[in-house]
């Protein structure tokens, strides 16, 4: 069906983009530069001072970038490594894949890791956390770094959601031993399919990613170091995210813009509760704009036949998938978020009138109930 108010339009979104992102396509091809070549360096150099870390190393997922961060640090099996239960199974599925325990806390009120529940949770085989900036807003990294040094733990940020958002001024992604991005097409820097990196101000991972994301070989030498993987951030990908990076600023000011236009047209508005919490250390992107209510399933029906698309992420807690083979670790702020959470339309194509449609449908909702 189309929609009055898509959640994501990919067409718009190229066709404002398109002499630019053209230029660089052709470019690339005509110049016969598929794989490893210097649009994929420079946009890696680019990355890295956006982030502002000495490296970033591009791979073909954030999922890769969790995986190839947690090789690199060092954890295998025998290890705990602390993530949240209201995340992205790709953060739990490297922790798994590397022959590590994971060990899901609760979030606090922000949809965050509580740095609390992360202090209870530190037992002497817990080697990493992985604090997920969720939805472009950074955890409390302050605490959270406090607990890792007292503790000797690694700090692997997911800040696949989190591209430019800050806290304390910092970016996500320059906090721990390494961040890790995703480049999913929907991300606020979307690719041409999937994608990834580290980034980080380590040589030694900045090394050891490089090697993986190639089956272990040094190209400089064509000598294999490690066994590895076949995951590289494609060269066509990397000149049109190179492209793109440059509009992210731009991007991020829109989406802040439209997260106040949500604000002011939806305070109040039955029992909703906006995504708005202190600002005073955080800068946040916006890549989700996640309202809470207790009748989320019939407010998206009914949105849906509004023309306003939405998503959930997500309606059931990763546990609940027994495919995973997860316990349940009785996390009930992360069981309340997936029955009440909705994410709005928020991308750099959503105009004002669009954000007005779907409050105004929203307002309609809670009127009629
Ligand atoms: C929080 C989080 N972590 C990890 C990932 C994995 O990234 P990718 O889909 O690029 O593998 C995602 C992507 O959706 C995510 O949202």
């Amino acid at each position: 069906m189309s929609y009055r108010v898509p959640f994501v339009d990919p067409r718009e979104h190229y066709r404002r983009l398109k002499p630019e992102i053209d230029a660089a396509f052709t470019e690339t091809l005509a110049r016969g530069d598929l794989v490893l070549r210097q649009q994929l360096r420079d946009f890696e150099r680019h990355l890295a001072e956006f982030v502002g870390t000495k490296y970033a190393v591009g791979v073909n997922s954030g999922y890769h970038a969790l995986h190839f961060s947690l090789l690199a640090a060092g954890i295998g099996p025998g290890d705990e490594v602390i993530t949240v239960g209201h995340t992205f199974a790709a953060t739990v599925s490297a922790i798994v894949h590397v022959g590590a325990s994971p060990v899901l806390i609760d979030i606090g009120h922000d949809h965050t890791m509580d740095p609390d529940a992360l202090a209870r949770a530190i037992t002497p085989r817990t080697r990493a956390i992985i604090p997920v900036h969720l939805n472009g807003r950074v955890c409390e990294m302050d605490r959270i770094e406090a607990l890792a040094s007292a503790h000797r733990l690694t700090v692997i940020e997911d800040a696949a959601q989190a591209l430019g958002a800050r806290f304390d001024g910092r970016m996500a992604g320059s906090f721990g031993l390494s961040g890790c991005f995703s480049f999913y097409p929907l991300k606020a820097l979307g690719g041409l399919g999937d994608g990834g990196a580290v980034t980080t101000n380590d040589p030694d991972v900045a090394r050891m990613v490089t090697l993986l994301r190639f089956n272990g070989e040094d190209r400089e030498t064509g000598e294999f170091h490690v066994h590895g993987y076949t995951a590289l951030l494609d060269n066509v990908n990397a000149a049109v995210l190179d492209v793109k990076l440059r509009h992210l600023p731009g991007w991020i000011a829109h989406r802040r813009r439209t997260a106040g236009l949500y604000h002011k047209a939806l305070a109040g508005v039955g029992d909703l509760r906006l995504p708005h919490f202190s600002e005073a250390r955080h800068f946040d992107s916006f890549q989700n704009y996640v309202v809470r209510t207790a009748h989320r399933d019939t407010l998206r029906e009914f949105l849906r036949a509004e023309g306003v698309e939405t998503l959930v992420h997500w309606s059931r807690p990763m546990w609940e998938h027994k495919g995973l083979g997860l316990a349940d670790p009785g996390l009930p702020e992360t069981s309340r978020l997936c029955r009440e959470v909705i994410s709005l339309p928020m991308n750099a194509e959503t105009t004002p009138e669009h954000v007005q449609i779907t409050a105004d449908a929203i307002r309609l909702f809670f009127a009629r109930r």
